[in-house]
């Protein structure tokens, strides 16, 4: 084997970027092989602290080969054409001429775990996009480039509100995303991610907007019709602060992106929403009825974990709502992340107001967070390659 020299022939950079939550969906491609959507789509970007993919690339004259590992897993790249894709973009940008013919050495891990089902492709190719640009001095738009390895991942290359705009260009050039408002735009508001109990592994969100787009009439007319109108509802919304706008044109979108799923032919099996995820949309429900008015929002993505927005100043009925109709198996640990105060007497007209069965340890645990900031670059000491550019 080839002796890898010491130090000073290794450059590397270590980032951290977020996972974001789509409230206007993106759900089809107009082309595969660019990934270019159907339609323009939003989304929230949440904060690293509690959820985050933490990357290092390196570059050395003496790497023999393009080596990942991912989750301290080696993986083929060969086999492996997203990342190949973005690898060979970079290097086609970078304005370091010695760097551009080097191979590189990409680590890579996310700070939850996998098998929770939260999306981890998003913060991971955003990671790494914004990683390379760092390593390769790289200018301009990346987002272009993270929608390479996986749509939503474009979305996670800035904080706050952003935006993907669905672009026209046939070559994908002005199919970008944009932040529309800044992390701190909106203070008070919350998410609380519900970690439904199951880890049945359905089918993937690139197979399953695949069949979609080839089968699915609604998907048509949603494109076409329903989004582009509930962009400009929801970027209003998001402007003025109005929390029933934007939790009603949450929740619409998340049943359309459901219900497209169930219109495409043959439908996805298993769905991605399951029994609980339904109790918790009730739960939801039956709570904004209690209160007249919409105090929470849903939305659920290509699995059955709850995303819910909230006000700070509610935050407490409700995850003790969620505690009563979710008992855990064990209380300790069950409300992660950012503290959320315990309240322990819920009014007794709202609890008879649920009309839903406890459903104990149905949901594992719940991540308090809120919105965050876009990806940044770590102090060497975080750095999961050493020296040599070999895993820690
Ligand atoms: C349901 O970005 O994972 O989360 O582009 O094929 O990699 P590919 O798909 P991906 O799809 C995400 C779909 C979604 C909705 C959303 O994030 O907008």
């Amino acid at each position: 084997a080839k002796r890898i020299k010491k130090s000073d022939g290794v450059n590397m950079v270590t980032c951290q970027a977020p996972v974001n939550i789509a409230i206007i969906k993106y759900w089809g491609k107009r082309n595969e092989q660019l990934i270019l959507p159907l339609n323009s789509s939003l989304s929230v970007t949440l904060d690293k602290k509690e959820l985050h993919s933490s990357t290092t690339v390196a570059v050395s004259e003496d790497f023999s080969e393009d080596c990942l590992w991912l989750n301290g897993r080696k993986h083929n790249i060969a086999e492996m054409p997203r990342i190949q894709k973005c690898l060979a973009t970079m290097r086609k940008l970078s304005h370091n001429e010695s760097l551009k013919d080097c191979c590189i050495h990409i680590c890579s891990q996310n700070n939850f775990p996998t098998a929770a089902g939260l999306a981890s492709s998003a913060a991971g190719y955003s990671c790494l996009v914004f990683a390379l640009s760092r390593l390769l001095q790289v200018k301009g738009d990346l987002s272009r480039i993270a929608r390479q390895g996986s749509g939503s991942a474009c979305r996670s290359m800035y904080g706050g509100f952003v935006e993907w705009e669905k672009g026209d260009a046939e070559d994908g050039s002005d199919s970008i995303a944009k932040q529309i408002a800044t992390e701190d735009h909106w203070p008070g508001l919350r998410v609380l991610i519900l970690v439904v109990n199951e880890h049945k592994k359905g089918t993937s969100s690139t197979d399953g907007m695949k069949r979609s787009v080839e089968t699915s009439d609604l998907l048509k007319f949603r494109s076409e019709f329903c989004v582009p109108e509930r962009m400009k509802i929801m970027k209003k919304a998001i402007s003025e602060r109005d929390f029933e706008t934007f939790a009603e044109t949450t929740m619409k979108e998340s049943n359309q992106l459901h219900a497209v799923c169930q219109d495409t032919y043959p439908p996805i099996a298993p769905p991605y929403m399951n029994q609980t995820s339904h109790s918790i949309v009730q739960l939801v429900t039956l709570y904004n009825n209690f209160c007249g008015q919409l105090k929470v929002a849903y939305t659920f993505d290509a699995g059955p974990n709850a995303f819910l927005f909230v006000m700070e100043n509610d935050i407490a009925e409700i995850s003790s709502l969620i505690r009563h109709f979710f008992p855990p198996e064990t209380d300790r640990g069950f409300i992660q992340g950012m503290e959320v105060k315990s309240q322990t007497d819920l009014n007794k007209n709202l609890l008879k107001s649920i009309t839903i069965e406890p459903s104990p340890g149905a949901v594992k645990y719940v991540i308090s967070t809120k919105v965050g900031s876009g990806p940044s670059e770590l102090g060497e000491e975080h750095s999961l390659l050493d020296e040599n550019g070999l895993p820690k």
